[in-house]
This record gives structure tokens, C-alpha cells and sequence, in this order.
């Protein structure tokens, strides 16, 4: 072995052996530094021959190279293996909550919230979620509902009117969730207990309507359904939504096209500095349209066995929540006001109200 393959071994044993990346600099130093070792051998080529210049400097850049591949190797190593420790010790704990308090928890709309509540009751009364389309024919809309062309009736609904779809047929955006019992009442067997929450839509708009807003429609068809029937399934309803058990209802008569007979129904209520406390006091409140299914819907939609009978209602949702928690104004709804929603919005982890057993 010649005198520079023992040098450049005996750097490469050092350089192996070394654990720190301080050590790692002082044995470059002491070869490659200002005074280091090699530096002042190829400081000495001047003294040389042409010809000893040519085979000593050859040799020294070999030795010089090799100890700069043998220390960047190392101290790659040696860095990798600080950042190995680092990481094991150092964690990031992401549990931490954010600083900016206001924007911490996203909240649940009120409408999403309210209709949740209502498939959670109705599912759990033994009805099935049932849902139709926003924009109706005029058939399902109107006509099947016994409601025909020239009917007053029609004129009670601030219909939005949409262009004749391909086959001729009138559209329109519908005005209430009772199309849906046309669709289920054609393509369902009986017996039919469903319930239908959706969007529905009026050329209205004041403090108390808005062009768009929100029914639950119900409706079940058996042998043998009676008005107590439907009483003792609206009463029911109500108190659990309200959850007050004192609740009230008052069954008024009233008129549907669809229904006969038909009611609105009130729940009972007192006013307290300005706030409506419900199941208490004298007052009442309308909340819902009900009724027993007219034949002539049944006629409509081909079902002609006289063996069954039906209630069907209808509630609008916006209302419900406003009354049970407390909204004075139905258009902040649907004004997307970001302080509005973290103060009537719910928190995405209660689900207290979603189940009722
Ligand atoms: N569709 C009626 C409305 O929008 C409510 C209703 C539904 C009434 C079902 C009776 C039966 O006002």
C-alpha cells in the first residue's frame, strides 16, 4: 500500500468512526483547512519538478477528493440521523383549538336542524321518507289535488309558472309539499304511511313569507282510518316536537280542496314580556292544515277501492322553528348572515333532540 492509500485510509477510518458533525468538521479541517494537512502538501508542489508536479499533484487531488466524498457522505448520515431524533421527540398536537374563537365550531342550520327533529318523530311514529320534485306538473300540483283549472283555489297559491315542459304540460314551481301524495298514492301499495319534507315556493314576500320556504307533508292510508286518527297522530306530533306534554291542540274547521273534511289545528299559548311560552295560557296558534283524503284525490290517481280511507297534513317548517325557538323574523333564514347562524344555528355534536326514545 503506498503512502497516500494509507492516508486516505486512515481519513476514511476516522471519518467512519466519527459521531458528531462537529468532529466530522475538524477532521476537514485538519486535512482540507488553511493548514490542514493537504493543503500544505499542494502548497509544496511549487517546490517540485515539472514532472514530479504532474504525478504528486495527481495524487494529492485523488487524496483531496476522497476525503471530500468520504466527509459530505458522513455528514449526510449524520444530519439524517439528527432529524430521526428531533422528530421522535418533537410532536405536534393537534387537539389544540384554533385561536379565533368566533369561527371554532360550524353550526347546523335551524331549517336542516328542525327538519331533522321531524324525520327523527315521523320516522320513529312509523312513517317513511318520501320526498318529489321542486318543479311539478300542474297535474300533481293542482288538478289530482282536486283543485281543476278555473277552481278559486288556484288563486289562493301565488303560483310561479314555468315554461310547458317537452310533452305540453304546464309547470310550475310547486306551492306546497301535497304533490307528493300524488306520486306515492300512484306508485305505492297500500297500506301508505309516509311523510314528505321539501321546498316549496310562492310569489310572496313580506315579514311573514318568503318566495321560498319549507312543508312537511304527511300521509297515511289504510283500511279503516278515522279522524281520531288523525287527532291522536297530530296531538302526538306536537307534543313531542314542542316537547310539552300539557300542549293543547284545537282542531278548527277549515277547507282544503283535498281534504274533507278539513282543519287547521292551533296549539295553546301565552305571551310573557314579549315571548310566546307554548302549552300554557289561553292564546292560540295555527301550525298545521289537515284533513281526511277527499275522494276525488283517490279517483284522480286510479285507486278506485272503497275499502280505504286516509288523513293527510301539512306544516310549514320555517314556522315550526321559529315557534320553538324563538326567531322573531322568517326572511333571517335565508339571509345567510354568518352572526345570525352562530347564534340560532345548532352545534353539529348535540344530537339531544334527534332522538326521542
Ligand atoms: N297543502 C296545504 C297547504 O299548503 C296543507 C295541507 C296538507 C292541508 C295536507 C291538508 C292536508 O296549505
Amino acid at each position: 500500500m503506498s503512502n497516500s492509500d494509507q492516508l486516505i485510509q486512515s481519513v476514511l477510518d476516522e471519518v467512519a468512526a466519527c459521531q458528531k458533525l462537529t468532529d466530522l468538521e475538524n477532521i476537514r479541517v485538519r486535512y482540507l483547512g488553511k493548514t490542514g494537512l493537504v493543503t500544505e502538501e499542494l502548497k509544496n508542489l511549487s517546490n517540485l519538478s515539472i514532472e514530479e508536479k504532474k504525478i504528486q499533484g495527481k495524487a494529492l487531488n485523488n487524496i483531496k477528493l476522497k476525503i471530500i466524498e468520504s466527509i459530505e457522505a458522513k455528514k449526510e448520515e449524520l444530519e439524517t440521523h439528527q432529524l430521526d431524533i428531533k422528530l421522535s421527540k418533537e410532536f405536534i398536537d393537534c387537539t389544540l383549538p384554533i385561536r379565533n374563537n368566533r369561527l371554532s365550531e360550524a353550526k347546523i342550520h335551524p331549517i336542516t336542524q328542525t327538519i331533522n327533529e321531524i324525520v327523527s318523530i315521523l320516522g320513529e311514529m312509523g312513517l317513511r321518507y318520501e320526498e318529489g320534485p321542486d318543479v311539478e306538473n300542474d297535474f300533481n300540483n293542482f288538478t289530482a289535488l282536486n283543485i281543476p283549472k278555473n277552481h278559486p283555489a288556484r288563486q289562493m297559491h301565488d303560483t310561479f309558472y314555468l315554461k310547458k315542459n317537452y310533452d305540453g304540460e304546464k309547470l310550475v314551481l310547486r306551492t306546497h309539499t301535497s304533490p307528493v301524495q300524488i306520486r306515492t298514492l300512484q306508485k305505492s301499495n297500500l297500506p301508505i304511511k309516509i311523510f314528505a319534507p321539501g321546498r316549496t315556493y310562492r310569489c310572496d314576500s313580506d315579514m311573514t313569507h318568503t318566495p321560498m320556504f319549507h312543508q312537511v307533508e304527511g300521509l297515511v292510508v289504510d283500511k279503516n282510518i278515522k279522524f281520531s286518527n288523525l287527532k291522536w297522530f297530530v296531538e302526538e306530533f306536537c307534543k313531542t316536537f314542542f316537547k310539552q306534554d300539557e300542549l293543547k291542540l284545537r282542531f278548527r274547521p277549515s277547507y282544503f280542496p283535498f281534504t274533507e273534511p278539513s282543519a287547521e289545528v292551533d296549539i295553546n299559548c301565552e305571551v310573557k314580556s314579549g315571548k310566546i311560552i307554548l302549552g300554557k295560557g289561553t292564546k292560540w296558534l295555527e301550525i298545521l292544515g289537515c284533513g281526511m283524503v277527499h275522494p276525488n284525490v283517490f279517483k284522480q290517481c286510479k285507486l278506485n277501492n272503497d275499502n280505504f280511507t286516509g288523513f293527510a297534513f301539512g306544516m310549514g317548517i320555517e314556522r315550526l322553528a321559529m315557534l320553538k325557538y324563538g326567531m322573531p323574523d322568517l326572511r333571517d333564514f335565508f339571509e345567510g348572515d354568518i352572526n345570525w347562524l352562530q347564534h340560532y344555528g345548532f352545534s353539529p355534536f348535540d344530537t339531544s333532540d334527534l332522538s326521542w326514545r
